[in-house]
């Protein structure tokens, strides 16, 4: 009896350690699912001036068609095979990444791309990360970034997508890897208030808007292992892009000595609508393309948000070979010119 006792008493001690395990490390939404809202039967009304917000954004703004269009990576300006913008992309060719990952079709064909979605599906999938079919997206889809879009900048982008010619193109399903598949259920997060339009009255806001829903951190911020950011390295580079365009390291965009404090608003204009530093040619995985049909005004307001970066020490140069980096633990080019102090 008293062993029975004891035995017990371990048990519900393990299930309650292993409970509190689990609340403060992955919490418990890899078990029940992420959190999601119910689809609503909502219409975005399509409009003029929402179809044009909604091609500028799309088109020079959130690198939509970046990522979800096949490219010729053989090209400095990486351009979108010819009638296949918006068709889809399979993410096999870059190295590095958790499983098959591939951004669909969104165009509006019926049977392969996002014809048959709603509205308020396409509105969930963009901004709290939950696909058409309830399925938790893969946040390599910057759905975290996008919660910062208006409602109205939601519509815009919406109403644009839905004027794209349907192109009927089948691609393989993602197939992420365990434990991974699981453990990225805990980051959507349902949208229930309205999102206001951004306060684009001072350029150093305005940028900051833009740089978030543009991505920049996803790319220039280093990451680790598990693909989380690095803390206290925002902006400062080293992030690796290995597939068909090269292999290459992202830079330092912070106004540190080691980063880029030589840039004027003229040069970054000039980097940014050429692809082109001074006689460096920069890799096609950057994608100026399509941050060059951003506004003189939006642009000078992305510079104005850079220059108030904390500046972080961290030499990345990809015109040097690739040695080991103390500070971001991968290989990049000047690596072994980093030391932790
Ligand atoms: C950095 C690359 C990237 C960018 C930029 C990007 N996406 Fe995605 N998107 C993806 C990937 C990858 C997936 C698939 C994730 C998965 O399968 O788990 C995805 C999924 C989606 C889905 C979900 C489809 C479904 O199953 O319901 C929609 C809709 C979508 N993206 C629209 C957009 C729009 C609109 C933009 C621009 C505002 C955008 N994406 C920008 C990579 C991207
Ligand atoms: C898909 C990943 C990706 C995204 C998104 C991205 N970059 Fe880059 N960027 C790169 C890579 C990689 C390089 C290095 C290219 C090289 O050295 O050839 C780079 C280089 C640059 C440079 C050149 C710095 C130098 O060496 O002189 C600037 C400026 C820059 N990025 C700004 C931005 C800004 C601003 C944004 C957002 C609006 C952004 N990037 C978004 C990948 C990215």
């Amino acid at each position: 009896m008293r062993f029975m006792k004891i035995v017990l008493a371990v048990v519900v001690c393990l299930a309650v350690l292993l409970a509190a395990a689990i609340t403060f490390t992955i919490g418990w939404r890899p078990f029940i699912g992420p959190r999601a809202r119910p689809l609503t039967g909502r219409v975005f009304e399509r409009t003029p001036q929402r179809w044009a917000r909604g091609k500028y954004l799309v088109e020079g703004v959130t690198p939509c068609m970046d990522c979800h269009s096949p490219h010729d990576w053989t090209q400095h300006d990486a351009p979108i095979v010819p009638g296949m913008e918006g068709a889809g992309m399979d993410f096999s060719v870059m190295k590095g990444l958790p499983g098959r990952i591939t951004a669909p079709n969104i165009t509006p064909d019926p049977e392969t791309g996002a014809g048959t979605w709603s509205d308020d599906a396409l509105a969930r999938a963009i901004r709290e990360g939950i696909g058409h079919d309830g399925r938790t997206l893969f946040p390599m889809m910057p759905y975290e970034n996008f919660r910062h879009l208006s409602d109205e900048d939601l519509a815009s982008i919406i109403v644009y997508i839905r004027s794209l010619p349907p192109v009927r193109n089948s691609l393989p399903s993602t197939e992420i890897i365990f434990p991974v598949k699981y453990l990225i259920r805990s980051v959507p997060e349902p949208i229930t208030a309205p999102v206001l339009d951004p306060d684009q009255s001072q350029p150093v806001k305005r940028g900051e808007f833009l740089v978030k829903v543009a991505g920049c951190a996803d790319c220039h911020t280093p990451i680790d292992d598990h693909g989380q950011p690095l803390a206290g390295m925002d902006y400062a580079g080293g992030q690796i892009f290995d597939g068909p365009w090269g292999k290459v390291a992202t830079a330092n965009l912070t106004p540190d000595p080691s980063g880029i404090p030589y840039y004027d608003e003229a040069l970054f204009l000039q980097t940014i609508r050429t692809g082109v530093v001074k006689a460096r040619t920069l890799n096609q995985i950057m994608p100026w393309f399509v941050y060059r049909n951003m506004t003189d005004e939006d642009l000078k307001a992305v510079f104005a948000y850079l220059k108030t970066l904390k500046q972080v020490k961290h030499l990345v140069d990809n015109t040097e070979p690739p040695t080991m980096c103390e500070i971001c633990k991968v290989e990049h080019g000047g690596g072994d010119k980093n030391h932790k102090n």
